[in-house]
């Protein structure tokens, strides 16, 4: 049984925070399910982590129904959000609606994650009542990238702020059943998450927040580009697999590797056959 929208509400009932990571791949997932990973999201952050864009914004539907279907079959109990990638939900509702559809009924997935507010509420009320879950994402967010001019942090003045606890207001009452926030001053994150019945998940967002998502690579330390201050390195697979793999090298090299424990056999006798038959 996977991780339900109803037991997501509940943890926020019962003061519980929520865990969230991304993923992109098969093996991944098997392992960040097994660890008791709640919700995976199938973030379009594939397209910079996975792909080596510089930015979201070339990610494509097939891009996220191909990644979401290889998290899908990885997992048996967490929820698998998709990222619905750059202009496959802004063109028109219709439009947004069947793109959603996509990822529950090909790749699998249990929800989309929508970025937006006000503005973008309209389609999240066409999606969710069409019995597709919907969460929203607020703050900084990387597909509005050109018109935010930036990476920044947002809500940081009392007019970004206001809108940001506006827009929260109307994705909610538009039925989205979370909110992610990215990168938004810790205050403004716990009075929008104080202020909502559905759970706020932050990025950047500090520990008011309902839960916490991170990029999975972030985490890791094995996307090695740059660090986002958010992010904190529980491990640095990157040096990991570099010893790894200058150890793998060097033992190709020395002829250490492949030995006799990583070899096939076959009878001598056979052998011989096999090169009168040869010969
Ligand atoms: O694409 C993504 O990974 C995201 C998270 C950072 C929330 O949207």
């Amino acid at each position: 049984m996977r991780t339900s929208i109803n037991h997501i509400r509940g943890k926020k009932a019962k003061g519980e925070p929520l865990a969230m990571l991304t993923c992109y791949d098969y093996s991944t997932a098997r392992i960040l399910d097994d660890a008791g990973i709640e919700i995976l999201l199938v973030g379009d952050s594939l397209g910079t982590v996975m792909l080596g864009y510089e930015s979201t914004i070339p990610v494509t539907m097939e891009e996220m129904i191909h990644h979401t279907k290889a998290v899908v079959r990885g997992t048996k109990k967490a929820m698998i959000v998709a990222d619905m990638p750059f202009m496959t939900y802004q063109v028109n509702e219709e439009e947004a609606l069947y793109n959603a559809a996509r990822f529950i009924q090909e790749a699998g997935a249990g929800a989309v994650k929508i970025e937006g507010g006000e503005h973008i509420a309209p389609v999240i009320k066409r999606i969710t009542g069409a019995g597709i879950p919907v969460m929203a994402h607020l703050g900084l967010t990387p597909q509005y990238i050109h018109a935010l001019g930036g990476y920044r942090i947002q809500g940081k003045n009392v007019e970004s702020a206001v809108k940001m606890y506006r827009d929260a207001l109307a994705v909610e009452q538009a039925g989205a059943f979370a909110l992610v926030l990215e990168t938004v001053p810790t205050l403004v994150a716990t009075h929008i998450t104080n202020n909502l019945k559905i759970p706020t998940i932050g990025i950047g967002a500090g520990d008011g927040c309902d839960g916490q998502v991170q990029v999975v690579h972030d985490i890791l330390g094995s996307f090695t580009d740059f660090k986002p201050k958010h992010a904190r390195r529980y491990a640095n697979l990157a040096e990991s697999i570099t010893q790894a793999v200058t150890a793998y090298r060097d033992d190709v090299a020395s002829h250490d590797f492949p030995g006799d424990e990583e070899s096939f056999v076959m009878d001598s006798d056979v052998y011989e056959e096999f090169k009168r038959a040869v010969s």
